[in-house]
């Protein structure tokens, strides 16, 4: 059967994977920890449910416009206006079927054939397979110093010819770490000096510990006029705990804006109204559930970064945000996909293997679940990796026995 290059050219997504993989295995009784996840375990909030609910009951759920309805575009401008200081119009607004909508989208609307991206090593493990999407070639930029912390000339050296837009997470998934100001100011000033679209994923941009306060990019912008090539992404899916309603949006030009709706139109003619209202219900409700979310993963973050500490090979490097923390293993296998491996058939605790974002020898433990399967899911780990603990362990009432060494 022939399928096309592009189609041959992707890889599954190794963390929507690793979420059926949990699936099953819990389907089957095991006692999985899954510190593998991309998603908070709290509700969604109330003022969400009620807004989708009462939509839901009209049962007249029709087409919207492709571009997302009134209502959440204004909700969206808002959000922009109090996050952002930055007013913009409904004409610079796309609502999509997520963040990660938005993004490929996005790109689909600025990349030819064998242009290039560049984004910051550790990444994002979609980003690479969505410029692939456009025909597009992939440019990770590992940090030369080995941080996880880029500097401007990380980004420079790799620039050329065909180099069309650089992509930004920050707070970042996989590290959890912030990048600075100083960095954001020089990226942002550099794409406009060599005219590249930035493309800002900000999708975690409110979860942010030890006091830190979000970075505005706008801030740094010089070019405030529809000429600007800065594309900012954010969604309700991280920070109102709402993944599986699959809200993002874009905010760009207007041109951008109008182009990247007529790409959607035809894919997708945009997101469930249905889900559009949740979202409309989450960002104009009671904004208190964020701050909740956030305490409570900063809580998180500090038992798992204290646990993980207890390890003698484990480097650790605590995150300035996000749910994710992203340590270096290769002091016990440098192989991430089979250490990863090791310890689902082990232990049954999932994680995810650095290799995904670009890092051999890491891996990528979420902290977004509860704090008895953070340290439990840690001890287990401890028991698979540390050759000094006893010979067996009891999970529940079942006893593993140490078969390897
Ligand atoms: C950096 C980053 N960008 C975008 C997304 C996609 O978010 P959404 O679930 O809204 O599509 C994710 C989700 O994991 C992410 O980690």
């Amino acid at each position: 059967m022939s399928i096309s290059q592009i189609a041959r050219s992707i890889k599954p997504s190794p963390t929507l994977a690793l979420n059926e993989k949990a699936a099953i295995l819990r389907e089957k009784g095991d006692p999985v920890i899954h510190l593998g996840g991309g998603e908070p375990k709290s509700k969604a909030p109330m003022d969400a449910i009620i807004a989708a609910a009462s939509n839901l009951n009209t049962g007249e759920i029709r087409y919207a416009p492709a571009d997302g309805i009134p209502a959440l575009k204004q909700a969206i401008i808002r959000y922009t206006e109090e996050h952002y200081k930055r007013k913009v119009a409904p004409e610079n607004v796309m609502a999509s079927g997520g963040a990660k909508q938005a993004i490929m989208v996005a790109l689909q609307t600025i990349l030819n054939p064998q242009e290039e991206v560049i984004f910051p090593a550790p990444y994002w493990v979609s980003y690479p397979d969505m410029v692939k999407l456009c025909g597009a070639i992939p440019v990770p930029a590992h940090p030369e110093d080995g941080s996880f912390y880029p500097r401007i000339q990380d980004i420079e050296m790799r620039v050329g010819s065909y180099t069309k837009a650089v992509i930004i997470n920050s707070p970042n998934n996989p590290s959890g770490v912030m990048y600075s100001e100083e960095f954001i100011a020089d990226v942002v000033d550099f794409c406009e000096k060599k005219e590249l679209y930035l493309i800002m994923d900000d999708i975690y941009h409110r979860l942010l510990f030890d006091g830190k306060k979000p970075i505005n990019v706008y801030d740094y912008a010089k070019d405030k006029t529809e000429n600007s090539k800065l594309i900012v992404i954010n969604g309700v899916s991280k920070m109102y705990a709402m993944t599986g309603f699959r809200i993002g949006w874009a905010v760009a030009n207007k041109k951008i804006i109008a182009s990247m709706t007529n790409i959607q139109g035809h894919q997708t003619s945009g997101p469930s109204v249905l889900l559009q209202k949740a979202a409309v219900g989450a960002l104009n409700g009671i904004q208190s559930c964020v701050e909740n979310l956030r305490v409570t993963l900063e809580n998180n973050r500090n038992v798992l970064i204290a646990r993980l500490k207890s390890f003698e090979g484990v480097k650790v490097y605590p995150p300035d945000g996000t749910f994710y923390t992203f340590a270096d293993f290769s002091a016990y296998e440098r192989d991430s996909t089979k250490l990863s491996n090791l310890l689902i058939d082990k232990v049954q605790v999932l994680t995810v293997p650095g290799i995904e974002f670009g890092l051999e020898g890491f891996l990528r433990l979420s902290f977004c679940g509860g704090i008895k399967d953070i340290t439990e899911g840690i001890e287990r780990i401890k028991w698979v990796l540390d050759l000094n603990s006893p010979n067996e362990l009891y999970i529940g009432d079942r006893k593993l026995v140490r078969d390897w060494a």
